[in-house]
This record gives structure tokens, sequence and C-alpha cells, in this order.
């Protein structure tokens, strides 16, 4: 089945390791068929969420900010899977990433009770630590972010010993799995 995909790529160097992740995640994606579209969010305006429990009044305008959050609301609402992507700061995931993530609120506010809407999701993160203690606190964060959306992973590429931007290209194995994964998308 054809699937729609939207990316919020968190990485704030736009030709960085998590870029070149999601390019051959892409690539295979839409080999097989699926729909992507890929946020920038460091070249967007985004601001953080002000808590203020006020949106989802407007279908349209969910949120009472209105910057650019306004173009990811309704490909977020309208995609099947959510894909994050993000280099690893500080054992999570970047502010960029959190910032938009956190204004998503503002849909699950449309909704009685703040149900989430339901979606398949994937986590794609560039680091340059490479063992499983330095992945750990971020799938806790992402195993715990989707246990509790109620959301279904569809699988992790974990692209540990990437430092300098373009280190990833000496790494074909982690490209592939990001291609494969693509791929895989039924
Ligand atoms: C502010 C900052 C914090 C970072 N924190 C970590 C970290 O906690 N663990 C790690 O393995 N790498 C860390 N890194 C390294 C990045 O994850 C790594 O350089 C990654 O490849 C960057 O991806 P990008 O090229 O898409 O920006 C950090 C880098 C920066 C600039």
């Amino acid at each position: 089945m054809h699937k729609k995909i939207c990316i919020l790529n968190g990485s704030p160097r736009i030709n960085g390791n998590t870029k070149e992740l999601i390019k051959y995640f892409t690539k295979g994606a839409e080999t097989v068929g699926h729909e992507v579209t890929c946020f920038d969010l460091q070249k967007m305006n985004i601001h953080g969420c002000l808590g203020c429990c006020n949106g989802g009044k407007n279908e349209d305008f969910p949120c009472v900010q209105k910057d650019d959050m306004s173009q990811i609301y309704p490909v977020y609402k309208t995609a099947d899977i959510i894909v994050l992507a993000s280099p690893m700061y500080y054992w999570g995931i970047t502010g960029q990433l959190k910032c938009a993530f956190d204004r998503l609120f503002a849909i699950a506010e449309l909704n009685p009770n703040y149900e989430n809407p339901q979606k398949e999701c994937i986590l794609l993160m560039a680091s340059e630590g490479n063992t499983s203690d330095n992945f750990a606190p971020v799938k806790a964060f992402y195993e715990g972010l989707i246990s509790h959306l109620g959301w279904k992973n569809l699988g992790i590429v974990y692209a540990g010993g990437n430092m300098n931007i373009g280190d990833i290209l000496n790494k074909p194995e982690q490209l592939k799995q990001a291609e494969d994964l693509g791929k895989s998308i039924q």
C-alpha cells in the first residue's frame, strides 16, 4: 500500500550525517512507491510550546502560535508514518526536533481527551558514540514516547561513529540500513 511519510529533520547541519540517512531512507521508500515529505526544521521558524492549552479550536490552524508549524500540521495529519530524524545531542534528540514535536500537541487538542492521531514511527539517528550504552537514553525516550502515544515502531537506525559532516559517507552499511528500512515499508 502506498503510504504518506512525514520526516521531521532535527539536524542543524543541513548536509550533515542525519541528512544522508534521510536521503537513503527516502530513496528506499520512494523506490517502493511511498510519498515522502521532509521538513528541515533548522530552516523553519518554529517556536517552543507555550503550554497554554488553548489550541485545538481551529482544524486548519490548531495552535495559538502562527509560525512555520502551519506547514507541518496538514502533512502530519494525513501522514501514515512519522520519521524522527536527529543527531544525538546530549544523549537525546536536538532541541529543534523536540520543539516541533511538542507543538504537535495542538493536533491532539483537536480531539476529545487529547487523543493523539495514530501513526507508525521510525527513528533515524547519527551520533559520535557507537555503543549500546550510548544509545540507551535515546532508546528509552523513543520507546516511551511511542508507547504512550500508542504508535507502532517500524524501525530504528542508530548510525554511530559519525562526528564530522560526511563521516557517514564512509559507512555504506549504515546508509544501506536506512535505505533498506525505507524499502521495507509496506
Ligand atoms: C551539541 C552537541 C551535542 C552532542 N552530543 C552527543 C552525544 O550526547 N552523544 C554522541 O554520541 N554524540 C553527540 N554529538 C555528536 C553528534 O551526534 C554527531 O556529530 C552527529 O553525527 C551529528 O549529526 P549531523 O551531521 O546530522 O549534525 C553531539 C554534537 C553536538 C554538536
